[in-house]
This record gives C-alpha cells, sequence and structure tokens, in this order.
C-alpha cells in the first residue's frame, strides 16, 4: 500500500474526483446509508475545509494505482460550535477553548470495504497526525458503528453526544491527547 500525505491545496482539490467514489461506496453501507444527497453535502463542505490551513488529506492506494482508502481533517477554529450543544455533558470552558491550533478534527476516514482489517485505517489515522502541532485530536461518529469501538482502541474517550440538526442521528463526540 503506497501512502501521500496531501497539504496543498491545489492538490487536495485536484484529489476529490478519486475521493468522492470511494467516500459513496463506504458511506452507502449501513449504518450509515447514505445518497447522493449527502454526497452532494460531503462535496460542499470539502470544497471550504480543503482550502483552510492547516487542512491535510492522506491517501491509500494499491499497487496498481486504485485509491482504496482516504483520512482528512483540519484544525478547529477559534469560533467553533464544535463543543457545544451536547445532549448529555457541559465540558468546562478551559476544555472547549479554541484558538485555531488547540485542536484538529479527523473529519473523514474511509476504507473500501473488501480493503478493511489490513491495518489501512490505523496507518492513514497515524499519518493524518503523525507532525502535527495540536494537543489533542476530535472527531464525531455514529456509536452504533465499528468504527466506533475502533476509535476507542486508538486511543479516542467520549466527550458527549449531539444530535446536529432536527432529525439527524446521534453522534458520540470523541477526543484524544496527542501530547503528554
Ligand atoms: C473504520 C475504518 C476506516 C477502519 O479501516 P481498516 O482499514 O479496517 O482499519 P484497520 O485494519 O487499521 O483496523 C481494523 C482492525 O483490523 C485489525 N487488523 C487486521 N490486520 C491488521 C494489520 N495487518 N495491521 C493492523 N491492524 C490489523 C486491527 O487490529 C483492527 O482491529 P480492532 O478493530 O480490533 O482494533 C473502516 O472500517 C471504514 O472505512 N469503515 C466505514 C467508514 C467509517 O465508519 N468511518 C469512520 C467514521 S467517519
Amino acid at each position: 500500500m503506497d501512502y501521500t500525505l496531501i497539504t496543498d491545496p491545489a492538490d487536495a482539490a485536484r484529489a476529490l474526483d478519486d475521493i468522492a467514489p470511494v467516500y459513496e461506496a463506504v458511506f452507502a453501507e449501513p449504518p450509515y446509508l447514505e445518497g447522493p444527497r449527502d454526497l452532494a453535502l460531503f462535496l460542499e463542505a470539502y470544497q471550504l475545509e480543503h482550502k483552510t490551513p492547516g487542512f491535510r488529506l492522506v491517501q491509500a492506494r494499491a499497487a496498481d494505482g486504485r485509491l482504496v482508502g482516504f483520512a482528512y481533517g483540519l484544525p478547529l477554529a477559534s469560533t467553533t460550535a464544535w463543543w457545544d450543544s451536547f445532549l448529555d455533558a457541559t465540558p468546562a470552558q478551559e476544555f472547549t477553548r479554541e484558538d485555531g491550533r488547540r485542536t484538529f478534527v479527523v473529519k473523514e476516514i474511509a476504507v473500501l470495504a473488501d480493503q478493511r482489517g489490513h491495518g489501512v485505517g490505523s496507518t492513514l489515522h497515524a499519518d493524518l497526525l503523525n507532525g502535527i502541532t495540536a494537543e489533542r485530536a476530535t472527531l464525531t461518529v455514529r456509536p452504533e458503528a465499528p468504527a466506533a469501538t475502533w476509535y476507542e482502541r486508538l486511543g479516542y474517550e467520549p466527550v458527549g453526544h449531539t444530535r446536529p440538526w432536527e432529525g439527524a442521528p446521534v453522534y458520540r463526540t470523541l477526543a484524544k491527547p496527542l501530547r503528554v
């Protein structure tokens, strides 16, 4: 497997043609069952996110050049509402303070179903965070997804649960310290 880190916004923009079909295939699976509307929202979000300073994308390619997985993320902005509106938690003000550098959001990780269980996801995750200066990483996950327990094995701890919009499923927000 070949892993490539992309930080340049022009390269990240070009990568979207490759990662969109992987996103579409992976998140069509349960529990996500995403369709064209969700894909459109993903594309819209990526168009903004890939231009954000600190954005990072890691791609995993098979020997034949086929993209089999990707992970990307970016720093939380100082104005973020990321830690707001938990259904079951009120983190301390010091915990939720952001300055644009403190916290790196792991926005998406996806590996094609027939390529899972061989360490591709773990390597994508490690390469995404390798060398960044953020104090911690955070992400959200559907609690019923197999990835929820996988993230806890990677060292993430639950912060609380949210329902990001009316009618949305419940998401668990997790955080992991990156420095000791
Ligand atoms: C979550 C996801 C990215 C993990 O990808 P993956 O490539 O299967 O991840 P890994 O292979 O690194 O780890 C999966 C398991 O395989 C095991 N494994 C098997 N062979 C391995 C190897 N050679 N090296 C490392 N781990 C291996 C790991 O121990 C791990 O087991 P664990 O779950 O008990 O820790 C993938 O399942 C996926 O795309 N899921 C759907 C999308 C999703 O839910 N994304 C996250 C939420 S946004």
